[in-house]
């Protein structure tokens, strides 16, 4: 079993004090870093790119997980591995239609010793993952519509999840992100998932290090 990973999403930060944002998140016990990478066109907001992922690796000392939300990673990721993304995430809604160049993107980015991923929207069956569960190290199974923090908790995708692991056998880490929070987070490990991605949860909250312990906890306490 993958251990359970609490990923705080940096899109909650501050980001004109990103790098003591990183500390103190990284002290209070974060284990992966998430970037939400959004290009203004698979999803209508527009965060960060390459110069600020390779900003964040210099300060950062946890891995950088970094959530492509754009329409093209194939021309993207090469900017991204050499900025420091230490796990690389793409979305199915655009790897669908050219599976044999995604296929070869996860190559390049195992090439380059990082770890591939393929997300969902919650609106998109686990089925079309098929194609791609053998090539990736990681399934991320979106549990809000991508594009902005601070959204509710999608239940229904969870099924999904159940699916992952015991119909497809899926024996990679299974990461959740959007509207994770003390209240969801034993549910999704229930679910099978073990990187718990959480931004308002984590960076709204007074007492950094107590949150991300519960979280880690329920999601532990629920497996
Ligand atoms: C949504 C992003 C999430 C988001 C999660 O598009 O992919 O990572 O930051 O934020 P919360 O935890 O506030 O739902
Ligand atoms: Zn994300």
């Amino acid at each position: 079993m993958h251990p359970i990973r609490i990923a705080p999403s940096l899109l909650a930060a501050d980001f004109a004090r990103l790098a003591d944002e990183i500390a103190r998140v990284e002290a209070a016990g974060a284990d992966w870093l998430h970037v939400d990478v959004m290009d203004g066109h698979f999803v209508p907001n527009l965060t960060i790119g390459p110069p600020v992922v390779r900003a964040i690796a210099r300060v950062a000392t946890k891995p950088l997980d970094v959530h492509l939300m754009i329409t093209d990673p194939w021309g993207y990721a090469g900017p991204f591995l050499d900025a420091g993304a230490n796990v690389l995430t793409v979305h199915l809604e655009v790897a669908r239609h050219r599976v044999d160049d995604t296929r070869r993107l996860f190559e390049l980015i195992h090439a380059r010793g990082a770890r591939a991923g393929i997300a969902l929207n919650p609106d998109h069956g686990v089925d079309d993952l098929v194609p791609f569960l053998d090539h990736v190290d990681l399934a991320l199974v979106m549990s809000v519509f991508p594009g902005f923090g601070g959204q509710s908790f999608i239940s229904d995708v969870l099924g999904g999840v159940r699916r992952l692991r015991d119909e497809f056998g899926f024996r990679g880490e299974i990461e959740m992100d959007g509207g994770i929070g003390p209240d969801t987070v034993a549910r999704c490990a229930a679910a099978g998932a073990n990187v718990l991605v959480a931004g308002t949860a984590v960076f709204g909250a007074d007492d950094l290090p107590a949150r991300i312990a519960a979280l880690r906890r329920l999601a532990e306490q629920a497996r």
